[in-house]
């Protein structure tokens, strides 16, 4: 299947999608018992949607919105960033748990630095706080905010006050304990992405 891999997120809409899986492939099991000389199965049209590749339009988005779309059962946040959020990210680095995001889990190995995106502007993010999974709040304006007063723009986590920076990176001294993940992605054309597959089996 082409959008399997390494980069499923460690969180509850992960679970929540394992137990999906694991109760389709026991309603097979049963059906197999019931009727023995079946000589092949076909995965079900549900169980196809549930890992199928989610296609999003983005001519229309301007910047400091978001496109939110569902893959996997999970929220996937697509956000356009302005120059001054795309400058103030390297300024964060000394604030941030993981500035590199060293950490391969969380990101494809095409996503690199301190942008983690692959147009510079555009930025694709699974919406769960890597803390226990609830969605963060966009909080996109660089201005002093009740929870930090420097402020630079990102996401913050109300369930236990996480922060994460317009990269989806994650403060130091928060429960969260990596960023943001990253899913997999690449685009079709200039303002189409396709969620779910790498750049490599895509366009
Ligand atoms: S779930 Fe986000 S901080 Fe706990």
């Amino acid at each position: 299947m082409a959008n399997q891999g390494v980069h499923d997120p460690i969180n509850t809409g992960r679970r929540r999608f394992l137990t999906a899986t694991t109760a389709v492939v026991g309603a097979v099991g049963a059906g197999f018992a019931a009727v023995p000389f079946i000589k092949s199965w076909n995965p079900s049209a549900r169980a196809k949607l549930a890992g199928a590749p989610v296609t999003a339009d983005i001519t229309g988005l301007a910047e400091g919105q978001r496109l939110i779309l569902e893959w996997r059962g999970q929220p996937i946040w697509i956000v356009k960033r302005s120059k001054a959020i795309l400058d103030a990210l390297p300024t964060l680095d000394g604030h941030l748990r993981d500035p590199k995001s060293d950490n391969k889990d969380q990101q494809p190995a095409y996503i690199t630095g301190e942008l983690r995106s692959i147009k510079p502007d555009i930025s694709v993010l699974v919406g769960l706080c890597t803390h226990l999974g609830c969605s963060p709040e966009m909080k996109a304006e660089i201005r002093p905010e009740p929870f930090d007063p420097e402020w630079k723009g990102g996401y913050f986590c109300p369930c236990h006050k996480s922060r994460f920076d317009m990269a989806g990176r994650v403060f130091q001294g928060v429960p969260a304990p990596i960023n943001l993940l990253v899913p997999p992605h690449h685009y079709e054309n200039d303002n189409t992405i396709v969620i779910g597959v790498d750049p490599a089996k895509g366009a």
